[in-house]
Formats: structure tokens, C-alpha cells, sequence
């Protein structure tokens, strides 16, 4: 028989106990012995819990439990979570996470030491919620070489650019109703800023890429800027604004990775992926295209996940899951101001030196844009961009995909 321990009584935390409790039989089945909840790390005692029974309080009783071999951290943040992580594989045991800033932060660490201890660290639940992406990667897709990685990788933002898109809502609107309806949360820093697409992206190109990407490598704009005038402008030009991360491996081997709201055409693939939805790309050399799509979020999308793995290590308690990288370093990140894109550039139609500064290229206006147009020019770095608007007022300026 397998215990389990899960440390958090929160969203993730309570999914994981309900899915191992109902699903019991047939979890067992799979996992090939039966696993069972001992405890549940809490904050305090939660007595209109169904699993208030399990809840401890003190880490250590779970630390020095032989009888637990898998933690499920589901805690969050990089504190408590990332002390737990490493005195649970210190410990001998098998650790599974939903946690994406603690992977995003420290992943190289913890696989360093269960690939010492020969356990598993594994974080299906880290990237897209319930979407399989990372075990996809990690084995299925694992006879490609990958070249780039991108996808939207935030459910709220999501939810909150198709509002504004189809309902014309200013950002702010749109902003408060994801809140009310319980996408966003009280604090939308990490969503709307776009640090979690950040810290899921590290993740992805980390794990395609076989070095660890940090988000202080990745440049990330979130979709704070984006106006009402963008939407309506990129709609003119048959066009849709979402927020991607993306990750490309580039000829010198190193690796560029950047958050940003991007223009895409009406017809790409992630333009139809709405309302909370994730959709990632992953481009491989064997297989071409293969897009992942589903509930970025959510209690049981996510639990679902953290399951899998917790079934995957009991499974696997003695050959470890493949699912690692090695630590990262400023010679594997490529610069990102170099990357040559095309651009879309918001303005104000009054200003005529559009065209001294980029020559012929294609404008568009819109009657919602207030007096404002679109300017899309050609391939151009990021520094090329920069130099070529020095001292002249561009509105929104954003990376358009093809
Ligand atoms: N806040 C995240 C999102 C939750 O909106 O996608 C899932 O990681």
C-alpha cells in the first residue's frame, strides 16, 4: 500500500484528496497497489472538511514518516514550498507538484536531487492545468528536436482578451468580471502582468530544451497596455490579440523566451482557443505542428494531473520518470532584442512621420479606435524597432505571429 501526503488544504490541494478518495479503486488499479491519503498539511484545522481527520500541522511528522513515499505540494509560492520540497526528497520521498513559480524558480535543483536519490519529481500540473503537456514532452515527442515552443498559457488573461474582444469591454471591465466569476484572483498581479505565463513558458522551454530557462531571463510584458482601440484595430486587420508565451531554440543552440500579447491572424490555430482555455504549440522536426489544448485551470483539471503523477511515482518507485533538465547559465539564453519579428504599431493618425520612419507599410484604421491607426510593418529586432522610434510616440507597440 502507497501513502500519500499532500501539503495544502487549498483549490489544488482539496481536488487531489477528492480525486483519490472517489476514485480510489480504479487509482490503485492503475498505480498497481493501493494509495491512500495519511495526511493533509494545513494551515489550521478545518473542521467542516471532509478530510479534517488527515490534517496535520507540522511537517516534520510527514518528513520522517517512512511509511509516506509520495508528497503532493500544492502550496504555492517559493517559501514554505520550496523547504518542503527539498526536505521531502532529503527524506527518500517522491515529490509531485502543481506549483509552476517553485518549478519555474528552483526545478533544476529539486531534479538534481531526486536524480541523485532516485525518486521522482514530477509537475504534470505545473503548465495548462489538466492539458497532458509535460509528460507529452517529455516521453512522446521525445524522438524530436524541438525549435520553438509557444502557446497561451494563462487561462484569466485568456478569459479576459476574449471579453474584450467580443464584447468590446474596456480591460478594466473585463478585469473585474473574471474576478467575479472567480478566474481572477483578489490580487491579479501574476495573471495580468503576465508572470505566470512567465514562470509556465521557463518550464516548457526548460524541459524541450534540456537547460534550465529562469524567468529572470525572460523578458514579459503582460496585457495591462492592451486598450479597447488594440482589439478593434487588430480586429480591422483580421486579426486577434492574445497573450503568448514562447520559446525558440535558435541555430547557435541558445534559447530565447519572452511573454508578450501578440497579434495573430484570425485563422492561426490559438486564435479560436477562448474564454479560459490554454493552447500550446509545440514545433518539432519529426512531427511538424502538434497543438495541446484544454482547461488551463480549475480544481479538477488540476487535481486530475497531480494524481496522475502521484500515480506515476507509486508506479514508478524504483525507475525514475525521464522528465528532467540541467541547471541554466547567461550561455544558453539568447537575446531577445534580436529576435527578428514584424511588428504592429498603434498611433495616432494625425502623426504623417509614419512614413519617413518605415517607409510603404501596410496601415489600418478603425471608427472604435478613436483616431487612432495600425501600422504593421515588416521583419524587424526588437533594437531595430527601438531605434527606428526614438523620439516618436508609439501608442502600443506588439509582435505579430503569422
Ligand atoms: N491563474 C492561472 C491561470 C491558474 O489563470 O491560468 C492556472 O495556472
Amino acid at each position: 500500500m502507497a501513502k500519500v501526503a499532500i501539503l495544502g488544504l487549498g483549490t489544488v490541494g482539496s481536488g487531489v484528496a477528492e480525486v483519490l478518495t472517489k476514485n480510489a479503486s480504479s487509482i490503485s488499479r492503475r498505480a498497481g497497489e493501493e494509495v491512500t491519503v495519511k495526511y493533509i498539511l494545513g494551515r489550521h484545522d478545518y473542521p467542516e472538511s471532509p478530510f479534517r481527520d488527515l490534517v496535520v500541522q507540522d511537517f516534520s511528522i510527514i518528513e520522517n514518516d517512512p511509511e509516506v513515499t509520495v508528497v503532493a505540494e500544492c502550496i504555492g509560492g517559493t517559501g514554505a514550498a520550496r523547504d518542503y520540497t527539498l526536505r521531502a526528497l532529503k527524506a527518500g520521498k517522491s515529490v509531485v507538484t502543481s506549483n509552476k513559480e517553485v518549478v519555474a524558480e528552483y526545478g533544476d535543483e529539486f531534479l538534481a536531487i531526486a536524480r541523485e536519490k532516485n525518486l521522482n519529481y514530477l509537475y504534470e500540473a505545473s503548465v495548462g492545468g489538466g492539458i497532458p503537456i509535460i509528460r507529452p514532452l517529455g516521453s512522446c515527442l521525445a524522438a524530436n528536436e524541438i525549435s520553438e515552443i509557444y502557446g497561451i498559457l494563462n487561462g484569466t488573461t485568456n478569459y479576459i482578451l476574449t471579453k474584450m474582444i467580443k464584447e468590446g469591454l474596456s480591460f478594466d471591465t473585463a478585469l473585474a468580471e473574471a474576478q467575479e466569476k472567480g478566474y481572477a484572483e483578489a490580487d491579479p498581479t501574476a495573471d495580468v502582468e503576465g508572470h505566470d505565463a512567465c514562470r509556465k513558458i521557463c518550464i516548457l522551454a526548460s524541459l524541450s530544451f534540456g537547460r534550465h530557462i529562469y524567468p529572470r531571463s525572460v523578458p514579459t510584458t503582460g496585457i495591462t497596455g492592451v486598450t479597447a482601440a488594440d482589439v478593434a484595430l487588430a480586429e480591422a486587420a483580421g486579426m486577434k490579440i492574445k497573450l503568448l508565451g514562447r520559446a525558440i531554440r535558435q541555430e547557435d543552440g541558445k534559447v530565447v523566451a519572452y511573454v508578450s500579447p501578440h497579434l495573430l491572424p484570425e485563422d492561426h490555430q490559438l486564435a479560436g482557443v477562448e474564454d479560459v482555455f490554454n493552447g500550446i504549440v509545440v514545433c518539432g522536426d519529426a512531427i511538424g505542428d502538434v497543438m495541446f489544448y484544454g482547461r488551463g485551470a480549475g480544481k479538477l483539471p488540476t487535481a486530475s494531473a497531480v494524481s496522475a503523477d502521484i500515480i506515476d511515482a507509486v508506479k514508478h518507485k524504483d525507475r525514475r520518470q525521464n522528465m528532467d533538465w540541467a541547471p541554466g547559465g547567461d550561455e544558453v539564453v539568447g537575446d531577445y532584442s534580436l529576435l527578428p519579428m514584424k511588428w504592429y504599431i498603434r498611433t495616432s493618425e494625425r502623426d504623417v512621420r509614419i512614413g519617413t520612419v518605415f517607409g510603404d507599410v501596410e496601415t489600418v484604421t478603425a471608427q472604435e479606435a478613436s483616431g487612432d491607426r495600425a501600422v504593421f510593418t515588416g521583419l524587424l529586432t526588437r533594437k531595430e524597432l527601438e531605434q527606428r522610434l526614438a523620439g516618436f510616440e508609439a501608442k502600443t507597440c506588439l509582435p505579430v505571429l503569422e
